[in-house]
Formats: structure tokens, sequence, C-alpha cells
């Protein structure tokens, strides 16, 4: 275990060695136990967390808001849009002045070849713990939660050898960052699982992201391949997690996107897809999902399904992160 943490920032985990790692589960589950115990476990008494939100959220601010009053401390909601942000206020005024007020500096920023570069810049300028609630390349605490949740359905020790299916899948509704897939892809190599990144040509993630998962496999000897074939990416697979993101990397133009996009519309998780994966394969999404486009209800809703359990396990990873990094 590793105690060493505080004022630590969370950009992406990738940052954070396997044991640092390790200890972030270990008291995400003490967390848990005491929150199912009702115990209270006021690590973070009148601390303060600024959360700075320029995207809209359900689970991150809702998890980030809960597990920092149940740590007995304030979470504040800022909308990017209600402050001086666009009239003058720089990533580094942020940094220095939230930095002054707050014990840490959560932010969600996708915009595309901006969101990192900005909180970066934030880090940079503050003396508190910067926490990444999502940006354009990495979306640390969605897939700490999923690991979580992964070890809780197969056992904490037991995810060496095991293959995910992490792929892409149809949606409508506009261009979602890439960041869960990349952030999925640098994890879970490094717990030696095979990791499969399923997607249409157009639609690949970022190449530095894509070396560092290839070197993480080659150290935990596990493995990455890269398919284009939707059906085969289930086959055989432990875990699936289809879901959506954008063409990022062939355009950034939204009509254009929309026009690759609907040559895909057959990339839809239904009960056939998942009777390719193993019996026991579990169904896996961050959310948002768009229902019957993306997934179908019968398998979203359906037995073989986590995706509950993972949007708990949001909040008990963020509380174990904020309680070692902001105390
Ligand atoms: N999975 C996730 O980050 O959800 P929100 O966008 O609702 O926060």
């Amino acid at each position: 275990m590793q105690t060493h943490l505080r004022g630590r920032d969370m950009i992406t985990e990738q940052e954070w060695t396997m044991d640092e790692l390790d200890t972030v589960f270990d008291v995400a589950w003490e967390l848990k136990r005491q929150r199912a115990l009702g115990t209270p476990h006021p690590i973070l008494l009148h601390k303060t967390l600024a959360m700075l939100f320029f995207f809209t959220s359900t689970r991150t601010r809702g998890s980030f808001e809960a597990g920092m009053a149940q740590l007995g401390g304030h979470a504040a909601f800022i909308d990017s849009e209600t402050t001086q942000i666009s009239h003058g206020d720089t990533a580094k005024e942020i940094g220095e002045i939230f930095g002054r007020y707050f014990d840490g500096i959560a932010i969600r920023q996708c915009d595309w070849d901006f969101g990192n570069k900005y909180i970066r810049e934030v880090a940079e300028a503050s003396r508190v713990p910067i926490l990444n609630m999502q940006d354009d390349v990495y979306h640390p605490f969605q897939i700490l939660a999923d690991a979580m949740t992964i070890m809780e359905k197969f056992g904490r020790n037991n995810l060496k050898g095991k293959t995910i299916n992490v792929s892409w899948a149809y949606a409508a509704s506009y261009q979602k960052p890439i960041s869960v897939p990349q952030s999925l892809i640098l994890l879970m190599t490094r717990f030696g699982m095979n990791v499969r990144l399923t997607h249409p040509p157009e639609y690949k993630l970022m190449p530095d992201i894509v070396q560092q998962a290839q070197d993480n496999a080659k150290k935990s000897g596990g493995s990455l391949e890269v398919l284009h074939d939707f059906d085969e990416g289930f086959k055989g697979a432990d875990i699936v997690y289809p879901k959506s993101w954008g063409a990022l990397l062939t355009t950034t133009d939204n009509a254009e996107s929309a026009r690759i996009g609907k040559q895909y519309t057959s990339w839809i998780t239904d009960s056939k897809r998942m009777a390719l994966a193993k019996d026991h394969a579990v169904y896996m999404h961050c959310l948002p999902a768009d229902r019957n486009i993306e997934v179908t209800d019968e398998v979203i809703d359906g037995p073989q399904s986590i995706v509950y359990d993972e949007a708990e396990n949001r909040l008990h990873v963020q509380k174990a992160v904020m309680a070692l990094t902001m105390n």
C-alpha cells in the first residue's frame, strides 16, 4: 500500500503506478464497505472541491458531489458558462485562484485537441490536486470504476488472461469523445488482459495512446489486437464494452462524421452478438447509451449487463482518490 499520495493530480491513471492504483482500489472497497454499513467516514471534513464543468454530466457530477458530502466536505458545482472564463479568465488564473479557495479542482473539458492541454495548464498553476473528470484524451475515473467492477465480477487477482473487447458502436447523437476507449486500452493492458480494440477504420484512436497500450501489454504479459469486424470482437470475450465514439482522427466536421457513421448502423449490440461471447460474459457501458441504436434494451437491461454496478463504483473510486490526495 502506498501512503504518499497527498497532493497528487489524477489526470490519467497511466501516470500512477500499479502499486498506487492498488491503494486506490483498497481504499475504494473500504469506503464502499463503510457506506454499506452506514459508518460515517468524514476523512475530508470541511474540505472543498471545485467541480468545473465545460460539458454536461449526470454520473460524474452526481458521484463527485455525493462523494465529497459523504467524506464530510463540500463540492461546488461550477458551470463554465456562468464564470468569467469566456470574458478572459485564463487556465493559469483558474489554477492559481481556485487553488487558493479549494482543496481540489476537478475539471471536465472534452473539447477536441484542447481539453487535456487546458487541464494540464490549470494543474501547472494550482497548489492543490487536479482531478480530471474527462477530457478529450482520458476519462480516468470512469476506467478506475470499470476496473473495480471487473475485479468484483471476476476476482481481484484474476484479470490476467481475460479477454475484453473495447468496441466502437453506432450512435446517432453526437461525436462522443474518444477518452473512454483510450483510457480503457491503457489500463486493461496493465492488468495482463487480452485487449481487443474493435472499430471501423475511420474510428481509430490516437496512435501514441495505442502505442502506450501496446507497451503496457508487453510489460504485463497481456496483449492488444486491433480488429475491424464487429462480430469478431465479441467472439469468446469475457467482457464486452461496445460504445460509440467520434471519428475525430478522421474528421472534426460533424456532418462528415454523421455520413461516415451511417455506413455502420449495424454495429449494435444485441442478444445475437452477446451469444458470440463466452456464456459468463458481462456487458459494460459507461453511459449514457443510445438505446436501441448502440445497444438493445434486451441487452442493457438483461442479466449480463453490469452498467449500474459500473456507475455505482464511480462514487467509490472517486472518494478513494479524493481521500488519498486531498487530505
Ligand atoms: N460516464 C460518465 O462520465 O457519465 P456522465 O457523462 O453522465 O458524467
